[in-house]
């Protein structure tokens, strides 16, 4: 039966170009897409700019460009990324465009019409220079633990710990260096901590909808302590003027936090492209064939497998089928990438030497499993794959074949012989249970038993030395 697909990757914030582990999630998402095509499925693959936020808003200030040049700057440059890596979205929208604004709207009144909208004061660091909030990360000052200097709001860099920006010493702004003032200020919090979410959840997380490491990793979240008590507290989803984002509805000078309409971007962006193709996005939607799919990294798990299903749920909207978790990329052993020391990988600079785009993909392919775990970009393993088994077996098979055929037969083939066509039985014979590791993301073992076919194809033709046979008197005419 003819399924029908909805796909995501993680939508990148929109304050820099892409790095290779935003290209190494398209990638993946990618192959899955085209082999759900391949297998007869209807799939619709977006994503969209990440667009608001507080440090997109301070970037776009720096840069002297409202917040809404600053983003579209930075879109005007993915496409050479996605082109260049044969990364085929069917649409590339913004959480900024309409769609998103009138759908994170909709799904808050629908969250606080279910009782789960709630208004607290809380008290909060404030610049007096630059009359606004400060987010954790824009607040510095001294370790109160191992007393090193400036460190951030939320944890220490030298000795890693963990605190609130209140227990910094001598807190200054990043922004102006002011000293900030705490003031206080009303805010919007999704009440995660109510029963009904936490028994939603229970349900959801289990429902097979994530990895088995991955359930693991939030049951933290959600297991109840030796006293009952879960640590999913309610979320705060407000920030106040001045904000890039959404206005939240009767609520002046307030905004939905980036996070809360962000994961909403996937619908809008779904959205914009169906209207676009003249399909009805709420028919869509409200089909229960319909799947829905997100790829995301490791570190953005608990806005996906728990704030994002639960504003769906209970906003009265469909939840994610799965949300596929994959790991990062490293480099050389484990190391993580890094601009300052040289190793990082940078896309554009791959494709600018002459790079093929296939190698990486390949490559990735070639690592990548089912599993929430980092994967190792290898220089040396890298050419060695390439070169022993993209090329050496499986374009092999073509190139030595393609000389004389051409050369000879004016490229046209003529019916296999016996043992050829028991072998391309034997090869097709294999296509479900390859289709099966592809469908379950396992693309290394799939590629696998992809080369272990490809080492029959070049036997076979090693023993029946085709460009011997080719030279015989008469083989033209068959
Ligand atoms: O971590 C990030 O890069 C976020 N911009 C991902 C957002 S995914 C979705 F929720 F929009
Ligand atoms: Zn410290």
């Amino acid at each position: 039966m003819p399924r029908q697909l909805f796909v995501t990757t993680a939508l990148p914030y929109a304050n820099g170009h892409f790095h290779i582990g935003h290209i190494m999630e398209y990638i993946q998402a990618d192959i899955w897409v085209r082999f759900q095509r391949m297998q007869g499925h209807t799939v619709h693959f977006v994503c969209a700019d990440d667009a608001h936020g507080a440090p997109i808003m301070i970037a776009a200030d720096k840069a002297g460009k409202t917040p809404q040049q600053f983003v579209a700057d930075i879109a005007a440059g993915r496409k050479p990324y996605l082109d260049g890596f044969h990364i085929a979205f069917d649409n590339w929208h913004s959480t900024d465009a309409p769609e998103n604004h009138e759908l994170a709207q909709a799904i808050y009144k629908d969250l606080k019409a279910a009782g789960l909208i709630e208004t607290r004061t809380i008290e909060q660091f404030f610049d007096p220079e630059k009359n606004m909030f400060l987010p954790d990360r824009f607040i510095k000052g001294e370790c109160p633990n191992c007393h090193a200097k400036d460190q951030y709001g939320d944890n220490c860099e030298v000795c890693g710990k963990v605190y609130s920006p209140t227990d910094l010493i001598n807190p200054y702004s990043a922004l102006s260096g002011a000293k900030p003032v705490l003031k206080h200020s009303e805010h919007f919090f999704f009440k995660l901590s109510d029963p009904r979410c936490l028994a939603f959840l229970k349900q959801w997380t289990t429902s097979g909808a994530v990895q088995p490491e991955v359930l693991n990793k939030i049951s933290e979240w959600i297991a109840p302590d030796e006293n009952g008590q879960t640590k999913l507290g309610d979320w705060d989803i407000s920030r106040d003027a001045p904000y890039f984002g959404i206005e939240i509805p009767d609520a002046p000078g307030k905004y939905f936090y980036v996070w809360l309409d962000a994961p909403v971007g996937y619908l809008a962006s779904l959205k914009n492209w169906l209207g676009r193709q003249g399909i009805d996005y709420a028919a869509f939607m409200a089909d229960p064939s319909t799947e829905q799919y997100h790829f995301i990294g490791k570190d953005i798990i608990t806005f996906h497998t728990l704030f994002w299903p639960a504003m769906l749920h209970f906003s009265g909207r469909k939840t994610p089928n799965a949300v596929f978790v994959h790991g990062f990329l490293t480099v050389n052993n484990g190391e993580k990438m890094s601009k300052s020391r040289g190793t990082g990988l940078d896309p554009l600079k791959y494709l600018s030497l002459g790079m093929n785009p296939e190698w990486l993909r390949y490559y990735l392919a070639a690592k990548l499993t089912a599993r929430n775990e980092d994967l190792d970009f290898n220089q040396e393993d890298f050419q060695l794959r390439v070169n022993s088994d993209l090329i050496g077996k499986f374009i092999n098979i073509a190139s030595r074949a393609a000389g004389f055929i051409a050369k000879r037969f004016n490229g046209r083939l003529g019916a296999a012989s016996a043992d050829g066509a028991a072998l391309l039985q034997a090869l097709q014979a294999k296509a479900p249970a390859i289709a099966a590791l592809f469908d379950a993301r396992e693309y290394g073992k799939a590629l696998r038993e992809v080369m272990a076919l490809a080492d029959q194809v070049n036997a076979y033709v090693d023993q029946n030395k085709p460009w011997e046979l080719a030279k015989q008197d008469g083989q033209e005419a068959r």
